[in-house]
């Protein structure tokens, strides 16, 4: 495990989500009741930046054709094949930390 500091938490309010991106990876993480959680950042419809979308509760609005992800676990809404990767992430002494080798298929 390999956490890197990717953002600082005063960014990250409940109910928001930011865009981070770790060498090639584009990751979504959103804070959900003030838990983070992170996702593929890339929809896998066209390739849209999901962290520029909406964040609904848990459900993460793609901003280019409105496809849906819950940010808790990467599901889809609608197509139970479609699912996001999901990072290990954290908040420790005011800082977002991510592990970008943690990711869960
Ligand atoms: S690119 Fe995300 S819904 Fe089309």
């Amino acid at each position: 495990m390999a956490f890197l500091k990717v953002a600082v938490l005063e960014h990250l309010a409940q109910g928001a989500m930011i865009g981070v991106e770790v060498g090639e990876n584009r990751i979504a993480i959103c804070n959900v009741g003030g838990q983070l959680h992170a996702i593929d950042g890339s929809c896998p419809h066209r390739n849209g930046p999901l962290a520029e979308g909406a964040l609904h509760g848990s459900m993460v609005v793609c901003p280019w054709h409105a496809w849906e992800f819950d940010c808790t676990t990467g599901q889809n809404d609608r197509n139970p094949d479609i699912r996001q990767r999901q990072y290990a992430v954290k908040a420790e002494a005011g800082v977002i930390l991510l592990d970008a080798d943690s990711r869960q298929d």
